[in-house]
């Protein structure tokens, strides 16, 4: 049973064709259900659109509050069969009502090794504080701001001449990598957490890594096809 996915934007939807092009090319089990965006400009939706998916604009000026706004998100949801949710890009907090529905089904993806740096300019908060070592995560969501538990980061180097666009474009390239291993995860059914903690069961059947863990800066490490 493929993944049902619903993939919220509100900009460009880098990490949304990314996700496309994986379940294009069988890596990733999934049927992308819908796009929604609270953005009608968001270039995202060409993308959902020339890949045949179903698209919804909810713009969030229109709504009362984020209860209002969030009603009416996951009457969209349910009504195209989705009952995933990937974040991705969306500039949005939801509520405790939304997370009850999708309960451990919602996931997002935030362009710094959290905890540190959350929010909305994560990498050009990493750049000017001047790390050296930045990166992503893919977490599940919770009532915070990027705070709900990690399943997977990627780190990448980062120099004193960086600033958020340079880094961050360094960082997006291992965005487009972990966030389709990690719906892959929650499609196979393989992600718990206790607490804060993330376990990912072993593959039913026994899948090669991408290099040894320890080598490279993506852990759990990628599977093939990622
Ligand atoms: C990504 O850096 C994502 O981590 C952040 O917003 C950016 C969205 O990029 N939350 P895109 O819309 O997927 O291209």
């Amino acid at each position: 049973m493929p993944l049902n996915l619903a993939v919220l934007i509100s900009g460009s939807g880098s990490n949304l064709q990314c996700i496309i092009d994986r379940v294009a090319s069988g890596a990733l089990h999934a049927d992308i259900r819908l796009v929604v965006s609270n953005r009608p400009e968001a270039f995202g939706l060409e993308r959902a659109r020339k890949a045949g998916i179903p698209t919804v604009v909810l713009p969030h000026g229109n709504y009362l509050d984020r209860e209002d706004f969030d009603r009416a998100l996951i009457a969209a949801i349910r009504d195209h069969g989705a009952d995933a949710v990937a974040m991705a890009g969306f500039m949005r907090m939801v509520t405790p009502m939304f997370l009850q529905t999708f309960p451990g089904r919602v996931l997002n993806i935030h362009p710094a090794l959290l905890p540190s740096f959350p929010g909305t300019h994560g990498q050009r908060d990493a750049a000017e504080y001047g790390v050296r070592i930045a990166g992503c995560s893919v977490h599940f969501v919770d009532e915070g701001m990027d705070s709900g538990p990690i399943i997977i980061q990627a780190a990448v180097p980062a120099f004193p001449t960086d600033n958020g666009e340079t880094l961050g474009a360094r960082i997006l390239t291992m965005e487009h990598r972990i966030y389709p291993q990690a719906l892959q995860w929650l499609s196979e059914g393989r992600l718990s957490a206790q607490g804060r903690k993330v376990f990912v069961a072993p593959a039913a059947r026994s899948k090669a890594f991408i290099g040894e863990p320890g080598e490279y800066m993506v852990f759990p490490p990628l599977e093939e096809g990622f």
